[in-house]
């Protein structure tokens, strides 16, 4: 992505991120780590402006140690493309970076002892603008427990950073009308970038949520 004024992360945010990766090792501090196949550090680039945190790895991303790569990363691909990205334009990570077995939802202890991780990453990242998918990422970051749908559409500022939370892409798979409702929540999503092209970092004034 083509940015003025791109100078916000380190330049070795690059190795930051392989820092991190070392000191994450193989990992067994919960014990997603025995059930695992690998681990799904994150992709992307290291000075993106735009990151979006998922949920935790599915099978597919279990198996090839890359987030999204199943059909709600295809869905995820087309999204970018809608609105002019692509994935090697943007960092990718989650809330766990283990797969739950069959897919189950995060535990608070879980959570608690992997996030951690990601705050790392995106302190390093120092993204612009990041794209909350689903309830999990949402709650996480906005440190809330509404319910997605009230809080898509709308534009948060948080520590400084631009927060849009967005359904998580697998919803649309089992309700096609959340797939309308996520191309829409795309374009607001762009509206921001077009923002941060033109202000640099327009949610740097302060923490207060504030409507779209
Ligand atoms: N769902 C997620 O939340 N993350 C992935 O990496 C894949 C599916």
């Amino acid at each position: 992505m083509d940015v003025p004024g791109d100078t916000y992360s380190t330049p070795d945010a690059a190795e930051g991120l392989t820092a991190l990766r070392e000191r994450i090792g193989d990992c067994q501090r919960c014990a997603l780590g025995a059930t695992r196949t690998k681990l799904v550090f994150g992709a992307g680039d290291p000075r993106a402006r735009l990151m979006f945190i998922g949920e935790a790895p599915g099978r597919n991303e279990d198996l090839k140690g890359e987030p999204f790569v199943g059909a709600a990363g295809q869905l995820l691909d087309e999204l970018l493309a809608s609105i002019g990205l692509a994935r090697s334009d943007v960092y990718i990570a989650n809330i766990l970076k283990c797969r739950p077995p069959g897919n189950r939802d995060p535990l608070p202890a879980e959570t608690e002892e992997c996030t951690p991780f990601l705050e790392e990453q995106v302190r390093v990242i120092d993204p612009v603008v990041i794209a909350t998918l689903g309830n999990h990422a949402t709650h996480f970051i906005l440190e809330t427990q509404r319910p997605i749908g009230a809080l898509r559409g709308r534009l948060f500022h948080h520590r400084g950073r631009c927060i849009v939370p967005i359904f998580h892409p697998a919803a649309a798979l089992y309700d096609r009308s959340k797939a309308e409702v996520l191309f829409d929540d795309f374009k607001r999503l762009k509206a921001v970038l077009d923002r941060v092209a033109e202000n640099g970092r327009p949610c740097a004034d302060g923490d207060q949520p504030k409507l779209f």
